[in-house]
């Protein structure tokens, strides 16, 4: 009975509305009874690591490589990410003192399993990040940390996206505590702003309407490219990721900086490009970036916040408005009008949004 689309048109969208509540449930889950406090296992030993190793497929990837920028700035660890299938074949030395942490929403994903176990007895601690207590990869993992975001039907990951990056956030900054980084009075400050999530990705919602008249357009594009900047990239990587799984639209994503050493070369009055950046330290040069493509007839679907649609004026095609929100909220902020851009792209052009040709839930074969 759980598994009805409770009056959505499609299980991403249910999925998508129920991000609020999955990011609660994290919170609820891995914050003391106050939400005062990091109320992570206490089996999780971040104080003793020397670096963080992370491997995922997919969407899960994505997450990964955000939690990689959370966790060198918040907690000044060296971050590694890895695609699971590479990893694997690479057969890479595992650094002494390396805390692996591997992330599935199914928890079966078999190259992130066979990564997992080549580094049994090379890595200092194995943490999994599932939504299945009692999958494959949680079984095999020294520690399991569940993401609480109940069955996802949908087989565009959303609601397993944004509870990963909840509980990757959590983990940087237990990291940031145990080692120092961050004191008591810091730590309570990224507290409270965490607890304001679930009703800051509630206000993202209401980007649905803005977003499916852009979607309208954005449909009959051959194209799609998209850039962020800094924790703004792994966002735009994911962004691209939806898009193509769903509505079959080729789309590329890249690094702001790198837009100069390549994809520039593509735009033109037919290539939508979706830029990610909310008003922070890095706005300005991602600004250059869109004068950039405005100069050659590209067409920005700017994603930003107050200060930055102002900033931007009204020459962009269009600017699509979240609540201003702490720099260490905005990956897992910004993932909303991803997904949502994605989902009505889709469903403008017909294509089947829950099951899309060609794609699994969950891979289990190489
Ligand atoms: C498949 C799914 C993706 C998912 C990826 C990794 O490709 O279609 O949505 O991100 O596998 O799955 P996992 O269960 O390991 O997170």
């Amino acid at each position: 009975a759980r598994l009805d689309k409770a009056g959505h048109k499609h299980f991403m969208s249910k999925e998508i509305a129920e991000q609020p509540r999955a990011i609660a449930a994290v919170l609820d889950a891995y914050l003391g009874e106050s939400g005062a406090a990091l109320a992570l296992p206490a089996a999780l030993d971040v104080a003793r690591a020397e670096r963080v190793l992370l491997v995922a497929c997919g969407t899960a990837y994505y997450a990964c490589l955000t939690a990689k920028y959370w966790l060198e700035q918040i907690a000044g660890i060296p971050a590694e990410v890895d695609i699971a299938s590479e990893f694997r074949y690479r057969e890479p030395p595992v650094a002494p003192g390396t805390l692996a942490v591997f992330v599935s929403q199914s928890g079966e994903t078999a190259d992130t399993l066979a990564a997992l176990r080549y580094v049994q007895g090379r890595a200092a601690q194995i943490v999994s990040v599932t939504n299945v207590e009692e999958s494959s990869i949680a079984r095999e993992a020294d520690l399991d940390l569940q993401i609480h975001a109940g069955p996802e039907i949908g087989v565009a990951s959303t609601k397993a996206f944004t509870a990963q990056l909840s509980v990757l956030l959590l983990m940087a900054l237990r990291a940031a505590e145990a080692r120092g980084a961050l004191d008591a009075a810091a730590l309570a400050d990224r507290l409270s702003a965490l607890r304001t999530l679930p009703a800051l990705v509630t206000a993202a919602l209401e980007t649905d309407g803005p977003l499916k008249s852009a979607a309208a357009e954005v449909a009959e594009a051959r194209d799609v490219l998209f850039l962020g900047r800094g924790v703004m990239f792994p966002l735009a990587l994911e962004g691209a990721l939806k898009l193509k799984e769903i509505s079959y639209i080729h789309a590329e994503a890249y690094a702001s900086g790198e837009l100069k050493h390549g994809p520039i070369a593509l735009v033109d009055n037919t290539v939508p490009v979706v830029v990610m950046a909310p008003r922070d330290a890095l706005f300005d040069k991602t600004v250059s970036n869109m004068q950039e493509v405005m100069a050659r007839g590209g067409e920005v679907l700017l994603i930003t916040d107050a200060a930055g649609a102002e900033a931007a004026g009204e020459t962009v095609w269009r600017r699509i408005v979240l609540p201003t929100a702490d720099p260490m909220l905005t990956p897992i902020l910004y993932a909303v009008p991803a997904q949502l851009l994605a989902y009505h792209t889709a469903v403008a052009k017909g294509t089947d949004v829950d099951q899309p040709r060609n794609l699994a839930k969950s891979v289990t074969v190489e």
